[in-house]
């Protein structure tokens, strides 16, 4: 009886699933700056270029928001004259608004904030757009994906947090995977182009899982810069 029970949700979950739009796209991915040797910044950038990464990710972090100091628009600036590659700068820091236009002046093309960073997301998404990049939201592991309800018709890319940001090297928080699958089915099913960025704790590994749940850019530090073969790393995070 248990048993039959059992199978019968389990038919009811699988006549569910069926119902969701499936949504097939190309995995991007975006090495992160913040494991790069920053003696050598252009040469590290050129390297994850020249080894097929699509994105280069800029972590920016003011020791308020996150309790760590990194990359202002000058390091955006020069190495923008070094490389062709999509700039995805993460503005992990308070008042974002201050900072949209520099970094949009000195070459970003994706500009992404935290939710839990402003009073007025709708404002700021404007704000980025017209100052002609893509925007982008991210979110922190604690935070509810319900935050995005009335935000998601507007932006080109949601960023779940992986791990809490501030560091390289942290340890990948598997229970976001519930959230970006969820997430997935709301972009899927809205017909939305909205991309799904994940952040944190991204490796061979654990990159299946965030690819299976929805994910299509995948941000990796520690992972590709600590890797004696950037090439095959980077291959390895697309599956
Ligand atoms: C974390 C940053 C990440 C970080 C990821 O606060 O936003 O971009 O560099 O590093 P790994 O891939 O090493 O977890
Ligand atoms: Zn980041």
């Amino acid at each position: 009886m248990a048993h039959e029970h059992e199978h019968a949700y389990e038919n009811e979950h699988l006549h569910e699933e069926e119902t969701h739009i499936h949504i097939e796209r190309p995995t991007i991915i975006a090495p992160s700056l913040l494991s790069a040797d920053f003696a050598n910044l252009g040469a590290d950038v050129r390297r994850v270029e020249e080894a097929g990464a699509e994105y280069i990710h800029i972590d920016v972090m003011d020791g308020t928001f996150v309790p760590n100091i990194m990359m202002g628009p000058c390091i955006v600036e020069s190495l923008r004259k070094i490389s062709q590659a999509v700039f995805d700068v993460h503005l992990m820091v308070e008042h974002p608004e201050t900072h949209i236009d520099a970094f949009a002046q000195a070459g970003a093309d994706i500009i992404t904030f935290h939710v839990e960073a402003t009073h007025h997301a709708h404002r700021l998404i404007q704000q980025i757009k017209a100052a002609g990049c893509k925007a982008g939201i991210a979110l922190n592991p604690g935070t509810s994906i319900y935050t995005l309800e009335e935000l998601i018709d507007d932006v080109d890319m949601v960023l779940l947090m992986t791990v809490n940001p501030g560091f390289g090297g942290q340890k990948f928080i598997e229970n976001t995977v519930g959230k970006i699958h969820a997430l997935y089915h709301t972009i899927a099913d809205n017909e939305l182009d909205v991309d799904i960025e994940v952040d944190g704790g991204i490796n061979a590994e654990t990159a299946e899982s965030v690819r299976s749940a929805g994910a299509n850019v995948l941000v990796a530090g520690s992972y590709i810069y600590g890797a004696s073969d950037i090439t095959a790393a980077i291959h390895s995070l697309r599956g």
